[in-house]
């Protein structure tokens, strides 16, 4: 049994709360940090068995108990925490991204240089059944050398412009998951990206210095080739999907629906939309991720999505970034970090 803290009771801290609570059942969730908490909060908590709270997270760093931290407060403080939780002994599940700058993700891995402590990034979709599927079959052989790699990630809504401000930019808030996708797909990085996009879902976004909508073409090192598209809202709702082609054939899957009832009549044929968003789409990939790393403690082997994991898609979307600034194709090398 290993016993946790999270830093961070919003809304993925949440979802974290309530994996370890009803799915993880090697690991118990001790404290739970937040400088906001409120009585509504802490009534949640303690319902779902949480034994202590506090607005303090040095007092989860500072507790002998505590072996491992999970890192779910806004994303300016996932660096400076991590490093804080390492010092102090802790293994760190820390959401992505760990940081919008390379230089303190470059500290965090530093700082986890000759250590024996776990950390893992939160790329959830990793653990989705379905993503997995299309891995394995990769991995079995099933579809032979992979040639081209497409992912669709489309959300049902999009955020305020006052969080586009402050969220890094689709490439970095959004996006991040496809980078980390592709790779995970592909089985290694990318060499080059380029990206078409608009502001065509809400003008706000635009006037915020963000876009809404992409088509980004990727060249990996495996020598496929690679498309992410995005749009901020899908009228018709979450829409996330993969496809490996390959030589000899072709993974694909479609989303996850309520339920798989078609209707037949005389109007037409018609079937569930997506389930909404990711809270409803990624319940069971949240708590597989945290079974995951929980287990990589327990039996002392390298996490799944490891710290290097967290910087590439970073790099990624610092290179979508440039290629929309100066409209042309990026080398990834051209990223210094
Ligand atoms: N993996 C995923 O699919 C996924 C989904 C949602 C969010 N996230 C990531 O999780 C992070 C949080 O997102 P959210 O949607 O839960 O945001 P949120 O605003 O709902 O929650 C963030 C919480 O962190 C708290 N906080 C801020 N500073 C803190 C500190 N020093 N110590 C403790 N708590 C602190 C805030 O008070 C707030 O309650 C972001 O970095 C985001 O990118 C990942």
């Amino acid at each position: 049994m290993v016993t946790v803290g999270i830093i961070g009771a919003g809304r993925i801290g949440k979802v974290h709360t309530r994996s370890i609570c009803n799915f993880v059942h090697n690991a118990k969730l001790k404290t739970v940090a937040d400088p906001f908490m409120n009585e509504e909060t802490e009534k949640w908590l303690k319902d779902m068995g949480v034994q202590n709270t506090t607005k303090d997270y040095h007092e989860i760093l500072n507790d002998p108990e505590i072996q491992a931290v999970l890192i779910c407060s806004s994303t300016d403080t996932h660096s400076p925490i991590s490093l804080e939780a390492i010092a102090a002994g802790k293994h760190v599940f820390c959401e992505k991204p760990i940081d919008h700058d390379l230089g303190r993700i470059r500290e965090v891995l530093k700082a986890l240089e000759g250590s024996s402590l776990k950390y893992q990034v939160g790329f959830n979709r990793r653990f989705d059944h379905n993503f997995a599927a299309v891995k394995q079959a990769v991995l079995d052989g099933k579809v032979g050398d992979p040639h081209i790699i497409r992912i669709t990630s489309r959300d049902p809504e999009p955020p305020s412009p006052a969080y586009v401000a402050v969220s890094g930019g689709m490439f970095l808030d959004m996006t991040i998951h496809d980078f980390d996708m592709v790779r995970f797909l592909a089985g290694c990085d990318a060499e080059e990206i380029y990206v078409q996009s608009a502001v065509l879902v809400d003008p706000g976004i635009g006037e915020a210095g963000d876009v809404d909508t992409a088509v980004i073409t990727l060249k990996m090192a495996n020598g496929a080739i690679a498309v992410i598209d995005n749009s901020r809202r899908a009228a018709y709702g979450y829409d996330q999907r993969a496809e490996v082609f390959g030589s000899k054939g072709m993974a694909a899957t479609s989303n996850d629906t309520a339920s798989s009832l078609v209707l037949s009549t005389a109007e037409g044929i018609t079937g569930e939309k997506p389930l909404y968003f990711f809270l409803e789409r990624y319940t069971e990939s949240f708590a597989k991720e945290i079974t995951c790393f929980i287990d990589s403690i327990e039996n002392d082997t390298p996490t799944l999505v490891g710290a290097e994991d967290g910087l590439k898609p970073v790099l990624m979307g610092i290179a979508a970034k440039k290629s929309v600034e100066e409209h042309r194709p990026v080398k990834l090398s051209e990223i210094v970090y």
